[in-house]
């Protein structure tokens, strides 16, 4: 570890030049805590505050620039803190404003930025601005929320439905005053009403707490949901929707900018499911999101095709918007993990190596989520232990910390009873057996970070994909006189990589993410491209080209 530790000196950058003149923000990785899972100093069983802050060295290690904490505020946690019931305080179960505060010292003293989630769309039904709100009629927050009269046939107003597939109609009646509220989510979950000012100047108020309080950035909750049709009219089979993404959403996200660059060097990042490129992009203009997540990625089948089509025409959009700069993600708390989504056991774990390698090495910044840096699976929740309403719990399994055979069956996580069961194989997939493992996903990662950081090519040099032949994916990045290939392998078995004619014949091997390569320790061979290794399933090969020019 010592020698990967080194790579991430701070001095290292200085002598780089200009990847420490990048943003902050596109330096390196975003790595999400899911704060219930991550570490339970207190041995209730849930994670918490004074947990992140005591293992902030780890991330740090990671070679990540920030922390982005899902949400921490008070919350019945209908669903689990995306349900606000105070946008200005710290929930009992995770701490308090101190500790709080202490997290962002403390990450700051490591060179990490601290990201809140900012769930602006939708309060808790125990928010009490919905308690007033849902009074009466006549209450002055009536308006704060987006209430209807029921449709002709005394059903819902539309044909609007929840997100989460298991409660339908994104309607729910309110017998005391005979309306229906709006909820693109869980009932408990209802929608403010962005075209009333108020609301959204009281929202603005919580983003400045915060940023006062030191906070570095944001990540907007479902923020296409901020902007809805205000006649409340069909959604239809097809057409534009009318539930999300309406024409006024590009001036409310201009006016939350204009708050957030009252600020010096914050950031927003949004949670963006655009309806396609074209459209994704213009949330990305200057007056817009510094950062968005595109979930096109994520729906992608496993195809070296599909990445490389995907890539080619989000560069080619990309160049439409002045200095856009992508993302990178294929996991959060709401999508099956990568080594189980592509795959099982070590055709899995392959995969999920390889997905490491091209967000890291992709011109973008990179989205890591908690435990993918161990490349953890699923766990299986069984049935008795669900608690999501929407299907999540696998992926939001607490991080094994520590050998269940010396910690007991939390795993380092909690003393107590976790409140989602852990993976199985938590004895080999912990931190601390990977620590002692160099041929781990965890050292492949530090690795795999410290030499984006150390490079501007690789941190913010240009990208043009290349043909490998059948199954391999391969982009070239450039810059500050310097020229890598990089390329993965979607193949399930091994596969031998082509290339064509415009590339050098020969390259000096940098990083494979095979774990029998990991293990080893400095530069690699030369290898000539026409005779180029034989890449294991899920392989990410990185070598360096001699320069152009
Ligand atoms: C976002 C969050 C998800 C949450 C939903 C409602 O999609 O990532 O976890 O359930 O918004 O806030």
């Amino acid at each position: 570890m010592g020698d990967e530790l080194d790579l991430l000196a701070p001095g290292d950058e200085a002598a780089a030049g200009s990847v420490a003149e990048q943003p902050w923000w596109q330096r390196s990785a975003v790595y999400q805590v899911y704060p219930r899972s991550f570490a339970d100093s207190d041995g209730d069983g849930v994670g918490d505050l004074e947990g992140v802050r005591q293992h902030l060295d780890h991330i740090a290690s990671l070679g990540a620039e920030a922390v982005w904490l899902s949400p921490v505020f008070p919350s019945p946690m209908a669903d689990f803190g995306y349900d606000v019931s105070d946008y200005c305080d710290i929930d009992p179960v995770f701490g308090t404003l101190e500790v709080f505060d202490a997290v962002v010292r403390d990450a700051h003293d490591r060179g990490l930025r601290v990201v809140l989630d900012w769930v602006a769309n939708h309060t808790s039904e125990e928010h009490p601005w919905f308690v007033e709100s849902r009074s009466s009629r006549d209450n002055p927050r009536r308006d704060w929320y987006v209430w209807a009269d029921p449709g002709p046939d005394g059903g819902p107003p539309n044909d609007w439905t929840s997100a989460f597939r298991a409660v339908g109609p994104a309607w729910t009646l309110d017998e005391h005053t005979g309306q229906y509220y709006l909820h693109s989510f869980a009932p408990q979950q209802p929608d403010l009403n962005w075209d009333n000012p108020e609301v959204e100047r009281a929202l603005h108020d919580t983003v400045r707490f915060w940023l006062d309080r030191g906070v570095d950035g944001l990540r907007l909750d479902a923020i296409i949901k901020v902007a809805k049709d205000p006649l409340l009219r069909d959604t239809g089979a097809a057409g534009l929707p009318h539930h999300e993404d309406w024409e006024t959403i590009h001036d409310r996200l201009a006016r939350l900018r204009q708050v957030v660059d009252e600020y010096p060097d914050r950031m927003l990042v949004g949670e963006l499911w655009a309806r396609d490129l074209p459209r994704f992009v213009t949330f990305l203009s200057g007056t817009g999101m510094h950062l968005a997540h595109n979930f096109e990625l994520v729906e992608l089948p496993w195809d070296s095709a599909a990445y490389r089509d995907f890539i080619d025409r989000f560069e080619a959009e990309a160049a439409s918007v002045p200095g856009l700069w992508p993302s990178w993600f294929l996991e959060n708390h709401d999508l099956p993990r990568v080594a189980s989504r592509f795959g099982a056991a070590e055709l899995g774990s392959r995969r999920a190596r390889g997905i490491l390698f091209l967000i890291h090495l992709l011109r973008g910044t990179p989205f890591v989520y908690q435990g993918q840096e161990l490349g953890l699976p699923d766990a299986v929740v069984p049935p008795e232990r669900v608690v999501d309403v929407d299907g999540r719990d696998p992926e939001r399994a607490p991080i094994p910390w520590e050998r269940p055979s010396v910690a007991g069956a939390g795993a380092g996580f909690t003393t107590g009873a976790p409140w989602l069961p852990l993976v199985e194989d938590a004895e080999r997939l912990c931190v601390a057996a990977q620590e002692d493992d160099p041929a781990s996903t965890l050292h492949l990662t530090r690795r795999i970070a410290a030499l984006r950081r150390r490079s501007v090519a690789l941190s913010g040099g240009s990208q043009v994909t290349v043909d490998a032949g059948s199954e391999v994916l391969a982009w070239v990045r450039e810059g500050a006189g310097e020229r890598y290939l990089a390329m993965v392998s979607f193949a399930a078995t091994q596969r031998r990589p082509s290339f064509g004619p415009d590339l050098p014949e020969e390259g000096d091997v940098v990083l494979r993410t095979s774990p029998e390569w990991t293990a080893r320790e400095g530069a690699g061979p030369s290898v000539r491209l026409s005779e180029l290794l034989v890449l294991e399933p899920g392989e990410g090969v990185l070598l360096q080209l001699p320069a152009t020019g």
